[in-house]
């Protein structure tokens, strides 16, 4: 028999030295604390409504339980195209759609398609967890470039992500709305990064997950911030992942979707026949429920988010030392505490002492030091509670 230290120095070096999620691993610290408020991860307190769950029953029940189109079945990708095609006022077409296991699975998919060993992938930091460590995992070294924080502000430096790139770049990273910072990319910021990526020859990866929860006056129906499918075409270097986890409250799925390039679809299906080979039949049907019928539902979400956006907003400001920008978009505030050295320890004492669980900046990368990120998509109550917690516990700390 061996060790545990042997058999762990037998792994893929990529694979042993990646660690454990910091959002996971607060979740674990603190998931079974009695009266615990949980702001870590990234949902809200809503169920899956009945509407879309009572699809996947019907489905199975008609025996809908057998291996199906790798690719997602026919009438998802065509929701998923007219969906697209409402939101945006332009026609997309079924062909560029690629069902997989969650948004996570979609990122993962577009990253095995274009980076491997000895590439590098550009991004801003702070920025979700799950973009740097399967990359890592890939063999891939991210680049991150920490965004700067001034005045209460965010400033996405483009210059400095231009300048990570170098001849072994493959691919640019950009999440707007973005998660943990809740700011949204301007227009003409998602044009350089466009124009950027064309000269250069890079692949652009877009995530817009949280595009639907935007708290200014956007555009179309949708009421959309700014979009690289705004500008981009779906047949260049152009690749965009998203998820019906967040718009219909189904994290705990794991479905989601990618947009790619009609002429790299066989490598993509591909790449799912050999990683997962698709996603449950019930679950597609159940999904096309949510696009076809969700809209009200997802109107309540976002408002929801706007209402619990100026909860912790109004409440936080009242903390000397706490600093945030006010987020545009997504559902999460992240805020710095003055004097913060060690958000980890924080965020474990705030579980012990008040019992709310919020998630260190730094599982966010090298930017978010001194940062705390909070999930505000609750309801009021549960959000006020932990602002009866919070701001006395911060501000005497
Ligand atoms: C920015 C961003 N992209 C993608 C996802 C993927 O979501 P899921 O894997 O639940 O589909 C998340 C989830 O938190 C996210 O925050």
């Amino acid at each position: 028999m061996s060790s545990p230290a042997e058999l762990m120095s037998k792994l893929r070096p990529e694979a042993s030295r990646e660690p454990e999620s910091g959002i996971i691993s607060i979740f674990n610290y603190g998931r079974d604390r009695e009266g615990i408020i949980p702001l870590w991860v990234g949902q809200g307190d809503t169920p899956t409504p009945r509407f879309i769950y009572e699809s996947a029953v019907r489905s199975m029940e008609a025996g809908e339980t057998f291996y199906t189109y790798q690719r997602g079945i026919p009438e998802l990708r065509l929701a998923l195209a007219d969906y697209h095609a409402r939101l945006y006022a332009r026609s997309f077409d079924p062909e560029n759609f690629f069902v997989t296991g969650s948004g996570m699975q979609a990122m993962q998919t577009v990253i095995q398609a274009v980076a491997g060993k000895g590439d590098e992938v550009v991004l801003a930091s702070p920025a979700w967890t799950n973009y740097p460590a399967p990359l890592r995992l890939a063999g891939v070294q991210p680049r991150e470039v920490p965004l700067s924080f001034a005045n209460g502000r965010w400033n996405m430096d483009l210059d400095r992500m231009f300048d990570a790139v170098n001849a072994r770049t493959r691919a640019m990273v950009m999440n707007t709305p973005s998660n943990p910072l809740g700011i949204n990319m301007s227009a003409d910021d998602i044009l350089a990064v466009r124009d950027f990526c064309r000269k250069r020859g890079l692949w652009l990866i877009a995530d817009e997950v949280y595009a639907r929860f935007n708290f200014g006056v956007g555009n179309g129906p949708g009421n959309l911030p700014p979009s690289f499918l705004d500008i981009c075409d779906e047949e260049e270097q152009f690749l965009m992942v998203n998820t019906f986890s967040k718009n219909w409250a189904m994290t705990g799925w794991r479905i989601g979707w990618a947009i790619a390039p009609k002429a790299i679809g066989q490598t993509l299906e591909n790449i799912i026949q050999y990683n997962t080979s698709g996603v449950a039949q019930f679950m597609q049907r159940a999904s096309v429920t949510a696009l076809e019928e969700g809209e009200e539902f997802l109107t309540a979400q976002v408002e929801q988010a706007r209402a619990g956006r100026d909860i912790v907003c109004n409440a936080l400001r009242q903390v000397p030392g706490v600093q945030f920008q006010e987020p545009e978009g997504a559902f999460y505030l992240f805020f710095s505490v003055e004097g913060c050295t060690d958000a980890v320890e924080l965020s474990r004492r705030m579980i012990d002492e008040i019992a709310v669980g919020v998630a260190p900046g730094p599982a966010f990368g090298p930017g978010g030091d001194g940062f705390m990120r909070l999930c505000f998509a609750r309801s009021a109550d549960s959000l006020e509670e932990a602002m009866n917690r919070l701001v006395p516990w911060l501000s005497k700390r």
